[in-house]
């Protein structure tokens, strides 16, 4: 388990969602209700960066083509629009341990 380094709390509060770029890897980090989520930040459908949060912050939506994902699954729950058939259940998007350490977010990446 390797822990790295992000943003700090503070910054994601002020606005609830964010991709940040965390080594190769880019991650959406929200946080909703004081609870902490990370999850692959690159969509599935034609890579775009996720994003901003939707429906009260349950869902992340693809600013591309609309796709929305659910923050505390991953799992694909709109498709895109240029997409209306795509095979949502399997274009979920990985979801990441996340915690608090010291103001700063921190994530485990695999
Ligand atoms: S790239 Fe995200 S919906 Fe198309």
């Amino acid at each position: 388990m390797v822990w790295h380094k992000t943003i700090s709390l503070k910054a994601l509060e002020k606005v609830g969602g964010t991709s940040v770029k965390v080594g190769d890897n880019v991650v959406f980090l929200s946080t909703v209700n004081g609870k902490l989520h990370a999850m692959n930040g690159v969509c599935s459908h034609a890579k775009c960066i996720l994003g901003h949060l939707e429906h009260e912050g349950m869902n992340v939506k693809c600013i591309c083509h609309d796709a929305e994902f659910e923050i505390e699954s991953g799992k694909m729950v709109k498709p895109p629009y240029v997409a209306p058939n795509a095979p949502m259940d399997k274009l979920g998007l990985s979801t990441y341990p996340v915690r608090e350490d010291k103001g700063f977010i921190e994530v485990d990446l695999p």
